[in-house]
């Protein structure tokens, strides 16, 4: 018994060979994830790695090597802990952009690694100013816009004093872009809404540009609106779920089905395959039940693979 908790928590972790399964990502299906995706954008906008939540549970470290091998240098993470090991893993010259959590303290380790970070409220952008004139290096902002999503994003009432904000510290400001993020792009029943909202940033993008300011980059596009929604495109697209090889939803793969070349309908690879190694057989009768409470009716005479599910993991890349 202690034996087998010692497996899970203990020495074998480090120990492929006994690992009894294995977490495969395939390299080449997110080469090919990309591939489409740029056939999509075109060959001039940036693609930005999402790589929120341990990488949408791929492995930060992990994907970060591949999409750099697959020609990838810009990554988007929720907050500076994932932006740090991303800048542990990543190239020189790749470019790191934080969408969501930072705290103020982290913000002079953030700027002096030219770490960007999204900007939508005074405090932070206040902080970030403030630490930017102590140490004398601008700070790299995404200016985000609140267009309907509801999350983060300063609203239109605010974009004359924001606008005055960053005219006035624009010696300590480099404004890497002008964001938003569309509520509900991979669904047609948004298709109204959407369009609102792309209305919505563009009223945003011209006052700031009539006052001025000038931008490095406008993005907009996650995976279902840079799909569905071709003019959300612009300078740089941020990729998750489908650099990972899922389509954001249904109606996504079905709005695109008619574009998709014929003998391969399904452009995009699922990165990860689970292997495990089967412990036991067994032969279980038509009518017979399987399982805690019953959960499986054999509803044949079936041969049966029995394996470990709560079990140590390896993960490979391939
Ligand atoms: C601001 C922002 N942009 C882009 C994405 C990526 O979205 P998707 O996984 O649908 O491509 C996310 C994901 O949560 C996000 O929060």
């Amino acid at each position: 018994m202690l034996k087998g908790i010692d497996l899970i928590f203990g020495l074998n972790l480090q120990n492929p060979m006994i690992a009894t399964s294995i977490l495969e990502i395939s390299a080449k299906a997110y080469r090919q994830n990309i591939k489409y995706i740029r056939s999509e954008i075109g060959p001039e906008p940036v693609i930005s790695a999402v790589v929120k939540g341990n990488a949408y549970g791929h492995g930060i470290s992990q994907i970060v090597e591949i999409a750099e091998k697959a020609g990838v240098r810009h990554f988007s993470t929720f907050s500076s802990d994932e932006a740090l090991e991303v800048f542990q893993h990543s190239k020189k010259g790749s470019q790191i952009m934080i969408l969501g959590m930072l705290y103020l303290e982290e913000l002079e380790e953030l700027i002096r690694k030219g770490i960007s970070f999204y900007v939508f409220d005074f405090e932070r952008l206040e902080a970030a100013i403030a630490v930017s004139k102590a140490i004398q290096i601008p700070a790299k902002m995404h200016i985000e816009v609140e267009t309907g999503f509801h999350r983060t994003g300063f609203d239109w009432k605010f974009r004359e004093r924001l606008a005055l904000k960053l005219i006035e510290n624009s010696s300590f400001i480099t404004l890497e872009g002008l964001c938003t993020h569309y509520a509900g792009a991979e669904s047609v029943s948004n298709f109204v809404r959407v369009k609102k909202q792309i209305a919505s940033y563009h009223e945003f993008k011209d006052f700031f540009l009539g006052h001025g300011l000038a931008f490095n980059k406008f993005h907009t596009a996650c995976s279902a609106a840079t799909l569905i929604f071709p003019e959300t495109i612009m300078d740089m697209v941020r990729i998750g779920i489908a650099g990972y090889g899922f389509w954001p939803t249904k109606e996504t793969y079905f709005a695109k089905l008619q574009d998709l070349p014929k003998n391969n309908k399904n452009p995009l690879r699922r990165l990860i395959t689970w292997k495990s190694t089967v412990m036991s057989l067994k032969d279980v009768k038509m009518g017979e039940f399987v399982g805690y409470g019953n959960s499986y009716m054999a509803l044949t005479d079936i041969k049966m693979a029995i394996y470990q599910l709560v079990t140590v993991m390896d993960l490979a890349v391939s």
